[in-house]
């Protein structure tokens, strides 16, 4: 079947439709985590894989299926996998942050994520979710809508996977052991990647650029994913705009635009007319950063190639809005809206059971055998999570006691003027794995308030189990008589994932109605490991298909 796809017009992307049966299906994926040396930017290195691929495999699903995938792990790091943005209704167990909804697959173990596909389709992605292992251990999810149910935009000629990563020469482990060791940020990337390759501006890189090739008159989808670990990042295409139809697997009111903006963990599906004289242009991704940070700010690039032109012809950069173009990220936010119609309604909550107010803060703690007699940190609301030793969900399905608390507060202890004037004191932050509790089916609206403490930056908070709605952003600090005023209770976007803007405050809304334990935490790998995360427990509603299924048999054990 798969030689006869080739045969096609269309191209050998429609292979993907032929892996997907029309009927909703049982889809079975075997991902083997293991060790490949692999060779990019003039180095060759180990790094950990799925199948021996980078970026891994990805998993194809209709809306209905229900999908398993076995995950064997024949590498030396013990391992869980997240599967970023699906909703796991009742099923945290398949969910994957170790230590919260599971202990993690040791080294020579199995174990089957089994989950149903509902109420989604679009692009969302999977990656490991213990130490720093997703540099390395990613790919994406392509979720096709029913059979019968049409995409609300023209169908595409054909669909593409762009996924931008970030690479380093050295071990990653390595990387973080030593900045948490030194008590400093670890070093920065080397180079960002799309689909696993830097393209020709780096070194030893004209192999490793990943091109398309179009038609011209014809339209493209692009299915983009941010995997990178630090960075939100600006993507363009030379000469041609693209239209926004979708984020993190939620249509959107589509929109055109010369450029986005995508934080780590976001999805972003675009619509390309190549419509230009044929030619090769350049896609290039480079981060978005307006706080006083140093980050690897390197250009990654890949190849928009009209057929028949031919490789010696050298192509065009786009214009990348310049990396501290805070009112182009601005602008670009307030665009995004859903869809909104009857089909693909938004269900805002309107009224909210529980108003809760958390504050980011990084800071600085004592440490004496570090190199400046400090050590990095991070908190909300005052609080710096604590990794339990087993996970949280199954403690809290057994009732077992002693492993965390449900007291983390539902606003800071003490308020201050969290953007004013640098806040560089030491944070004396609290520890503990505190979590809030969640009336199962309760409105939830949660204000995320970006600090200055150490200093202002743009935050990707990410809530496991859920989509939310962004009713309302803003520049300062929240301001709880007036903000609410301006908040879009129409047509905000919904998705999963969202930057909280850099000295200022994003407002989110959601009903409680996915029992279970969800992660929430900042999505650069950086902060979370400082501590900067916490959880939901969202308990059982009253009717027996309100309560969180049982364990797998096979659930991995600490
Ligand atoms: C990977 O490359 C290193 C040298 O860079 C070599 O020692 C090692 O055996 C290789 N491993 C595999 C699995 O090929
Ligand atoms: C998962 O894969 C392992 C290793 O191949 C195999 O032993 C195990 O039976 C598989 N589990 C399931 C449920 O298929
Ligand atoms: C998936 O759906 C089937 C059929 O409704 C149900 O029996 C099963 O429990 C569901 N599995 C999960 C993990 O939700
Ligand atoms: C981090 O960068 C410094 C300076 O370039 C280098 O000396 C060090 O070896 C790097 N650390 C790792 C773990 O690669
Ligand atoms: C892109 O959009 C801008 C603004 O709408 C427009 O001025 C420009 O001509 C468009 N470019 C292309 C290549 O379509
Ligand atoms: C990237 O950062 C370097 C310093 O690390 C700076 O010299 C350079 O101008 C920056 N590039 C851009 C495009 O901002
Ligand atoms: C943005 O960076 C450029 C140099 O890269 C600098 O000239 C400009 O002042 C910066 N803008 C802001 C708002 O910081
Ligand atoms: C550590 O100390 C050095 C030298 O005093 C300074 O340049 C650097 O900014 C300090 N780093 C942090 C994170 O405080
Ligand atoms: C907060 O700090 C800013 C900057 O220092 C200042 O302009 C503002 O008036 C302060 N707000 C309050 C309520 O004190
Ligand atoms: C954080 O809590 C500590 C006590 O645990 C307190 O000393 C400190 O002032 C608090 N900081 C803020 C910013 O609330
Ligand atoms: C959740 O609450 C809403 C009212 O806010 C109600 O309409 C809905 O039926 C409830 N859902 C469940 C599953 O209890
Ligand atoms: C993997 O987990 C097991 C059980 O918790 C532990 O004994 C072992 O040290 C872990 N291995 C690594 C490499 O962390």
């Amino acid at each position: 079947m798969a030689s006869l796809a080739f045969l096609l017009p269309g191209g050998f992307i429609f292979l993907s439709f032929f892996f997907i049966s029309a009927d909703a299906a049982t889809k079975f994926y075997q991902f083997n985590i293991q060790v490949n040396n692999v060779s990019r930017l003039c180095h060759a290195k180990p790094i950990v894989t799925v199948n021996g691929r980078f970026p891994g495999p990805t998993v194809y699903a209709r809306e209905g299926d229900s999908v398993q995938i076995n995950v064997t792990n024949h590498a030396q790091y013990n391992m869980s996998i997240h599967w970023h943005g699906l909703k796991q209704f009742r099923n945290g167990w398949a969910d994957g942050p170790a230590y919260i909804t599971q202990c993690p697959i040791q080294s020579g173990s199995s174990y089957m994520y089994s989950f149903n596909v509902t109420g989604q389709r679009g692009t969302l992605w999977w990656h490991a979710h213990i130490l720093w292992l997703r540099a390395t251990v990613y790919g994406a999810i392509v979720i096709m809508p029913k059979p019968g149910t049409p995409y609300p935009f023209p169908r595409p000629a054909r669909e593409e996977t762009l996924v931008f990563g970030e690479w380093w020469h050295a071990d990653v482990e390595e990387v973080v052991k030593q900045g948490n060791s030194l008590g400093l940020p670890p070093n920065m990337s080397d180079a960002h990647t799309i689909n696993g390759k830097p393209g020709p501006l780096f070194p030893c890189s004209e192999k490793h650029t990943f091109a398309m090739e179009v038609e011209q008159g014809k339209t493209y989808l692009l299915r983009i994913i941010n995997t990178a670990l630090n960075d939100e990042l600006f993507f363009a295409i030379a000469g041609h705009n693209l239209t926004v139809v979708e984020i993190d697997a939620v249509y959107t009111k589509p929109f055109m635009t010369s450029a986005i903006l995508i934080a780590p963990g976001q999805t972003t599906n675009v619509l390309v007319h190549a419509n230009q004289m044929p030619g090769r242009y350049f896609m290039a991704v480079r981060p978005f950063i307006d706080a006083p940070i140093p980050i690897d700010n390197k250009t990654a690039t890949s190849i928009f190639q009209y057929r028949g032109i031919p490789n010696s012809v050298l192509p065009t950069l786009p214009h990348l809005p310049s990396p501290n173009d805070t009112s182009f990220a601005l602008s670009y936010n307030q665009k995004l809206k859903s869809l909104n119609t009857p089909t693909f309604p938004a269900i805002v909550p309107l009224k909210v059971d529980r108003n809760l107010f958390f504050t980011v803060g990084l800071g600085m703690n004592p440490c004496p055998s570090c190199v400046n007699g400090t050590r990095l940190t991070a908190s909300l609301n005052n609080i710096t999570f604590v990794m339990p030793e087993i996970g949280l969900l199954e403690a809290h399905y057994f009732n077992t006691k002693g492993v965390f608390r449900t007291d983390f507060p539902d606003k800071p202890p003490t308020p201050f003027n969290y953007t004013g004037a640098p806040l560089t004191a030491n944070l004396g932050t609290t520890k503990g794995t505190r979590l809030v509790k969640l009336t199962f089916n309760s409105t939830v609206e949660l204000v995320i308030q970006d600090t200055n403490l150490l200093t202002v930056e743009s935050h990707p908070f990410h809530l496991h189990g859920y989509n939310f709605f962004v009713v309302g952003t803003g520049i300062g600090n929240f301001d709880h008589n007036k903000d609410p005023a301006k908040y879009n209770l129409i047509d905000p976007p919904e998705r999963n994932t969202v930057g909280v803007p850099t000295g200022g405050w994003t407002a989110i809304r959601f009903t409680a109605n996915n029992p279970g334990v969800w992660f929430f935490h900042c999505h650069l790998e950086l902060h979370t490991g400082w501590g900067l995360k916490t959880a939901f427990v969202v308990e059982n509603g009253k009717q027996a298909d309100q309560t969180v299924l049982p364990p797998p048999k096979d659930l991995p054990q600490c």
